[in-house]
């Protein structure tokens, strides 16, 4: 599914809602059966690690970690013995098989990206929320991540909530929304 609209008209905040990030001042958000607004601050975390995969425009790795440990840490705190091994697994997925060992500094943003798409995907998260994943990104890696991400949706069934300003990449969803001033203006199957 794809959420288009002008800048300003709400598409990260429905994402953040979404996935749990933020708390809504009004309405009702329901994910994955749960009401949000009844969990406790627990329970939205347990859901946000078992079901939610999160990719932002600005990759949003932690500096201190190398490539590997970034893809390990959430597998290690869902409980997984075989973090790391799963992390290179996940590395060598994405093409960075021989940068696992890097920090995000020395990599460039199309590998950062490839980095946080692998940590995002590790979990194997029923729903991806994907906040303009592109958008730092120049055409040749945009398009390989774009990729990626539909490749992840593909063999894993994982439903994929994509904000992009790019109409050609919305219509490769299933599922168009547009947004405008914080609402729904259309909502078109593809
Ligand atoms: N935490 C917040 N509390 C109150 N208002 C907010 C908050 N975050 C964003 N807003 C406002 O909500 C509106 C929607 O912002 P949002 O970031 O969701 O837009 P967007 O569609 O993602 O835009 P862009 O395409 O520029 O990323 C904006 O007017 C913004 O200023
Ligand atoms: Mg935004």
């Amino acid at each position: 599914m794809a959420l288009i609209g002008p800048s300003g008209s709400g598409k990260s905040s429905l994402l953040m809602l979404l996935g749990g990030l933020e708390q809504a001042t009004g309405g009702q958000v329901k994910a994955l059966g749960h009401d949000l607004a009844t969990l406790s601050e627990d329970q939205l975390a347990a859901l946000r690690r078992d079901h939610f995969g999160v990719v932002f425009q600005s990759f949003h790795l932690i500096p201190t970690m190398t490539a590997l440990e970034n893809v390990a840490t959430p597998l290690e705190l869902a409980g997984a013995r075989d973090a790391f091994s799963r992390a290179a697994e996940e590395l060598a997925a994405v093409g960075l098989a021989d940068r696992q060992d890097h920090y995000p500094a020395q990599l460039s943003g199309g590998e950062q990206q490839r980095v946080a798409l692998a940590r995002a995907a590790a979990p194997r998260p029923d729903i991806v929320l994907a906040d303009e994943p592109t958008g730092n990104l120049d055409a040749s890696n945009g398009a390989a991540i774009v990729d990626l991400l539909f490749d992840l949706r593909a063999r894993h069934g994982a439903t994929l909530v994509l904000v992009t300003h790019d109409p050609k990449l919305a219509a490769r969803c299933d599922r168009v929304i547009t947004l405008t001033d914080g609402r729904i203006e259309e909502s078109r199957a593809a």
